[in-house]
């Protein structure tokens, strides 16, 4: 069977249901991962969970040891993992409270840490990324979205910025001018270096605001809190439905 993680964002830094047996302190060669890897049974079935930014919340986007947290995923015995992303609506159908499996990324990130093939360049490895994202995966998140009646679009690129500030309008735009529909400060270098470890990689994203000049008024943290509490059941019903019949 294959074993699953879960990777948690910003109002999922731990998984209400998951009973967890142990919990991993993973040492890595690039540092220290964002928490110890939880592992325990949610829907019934054994799962890894990590939360992104730490339990409780402490990394920002930009601060995230995404290397260390997907090698400790990895060495933990993770072969695919469900990654959970709050990200602002760009393309119209993309309003609040809507969910999107996205099939495409742009990456707008810089500075980060983005690859294990670093330092040995006698191995430099050149990972084929042109489909980011496992269509395995993607299609059992957009069945279990539909079986939970969540409103969703089974499609759609990410376009992941730095932060750790929101954008402003014209990034936007020309984010939608690129073809992005959502935008998110997580989904990079993450997806990327799932790849290069061979992980199984999907992402489940919950629009939690309009983007930068998508709406008339300013983005504020009240209603990206209010937009996360009001998702989160909806976000955990759809994983369990997802491991259940995984
Ligand atoms: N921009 C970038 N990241 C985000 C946003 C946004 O509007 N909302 C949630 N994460």
């Amino acid at each position: 069977m294959t074993v699953y993680a879960i990777i948690g964002g910003t109002g999922l830094t731990q998984l209400e249901g998951l009973e967890i047996r142990h919990s991993l302190s993973v040492s890595t060669p690039y540092g220290a991962p964002s928490a110890d890897v939880q592992v325990g049974y949610f829907a019934g079935r054994e799962v890894l969970f990590l939360a992104r930014h730490g339990h409780p919340h402490r990394f920002a986007p930009h601060k995230v040891n995404y290397r260390a947290n997907l090698w400790a995923l990895k060495q933990a015995g993770a072969q695919a993992i469900l990654a959970v992303n709050a990200v602002g609506g760009i393309h119209p159908v993309m309003g609040t409270g809507h969910f999107c499996v996205p099939e495409q990324i742009i990456d707008y990130t810089s500075g980060r840490e983005h690859t294990y093939f670093a330092e040995d360049l006698e191995h430099v490895t050149h990972i084929d990324f042109s489909y980011p994202y496992s269509e395995t995966l993607r299609a059992q998140l957009i069945a279990a979205l539909a079986a939970e009646g969540c409103e969703y679009s089974p499609f759609g690129v990410y376009g992941a910025t730095q932060g750790p500030r929101l954008e402003s309008v014209a990034e936007i735009n020309r984010m939608e001018r690129d073809g992005c529909d959502i935008v998110g400060m997580t989904g990079m270098p993450e997806a990327a270096l799932a790849r290069e470890l061979d992980l199984a990689y999907a992402c489940l994203a919950l629009v939690v605001n309009p983007a930068a000049g998508k709406s008339t008024s300013v983005i504020t943290m009240a209603e990206i809190e209010q937009a996360l509490h009001n998702g989160m059941g909806k976000v955990k019903a759809t994983l369990s439905r997802v491991l259940a019949q995984g």
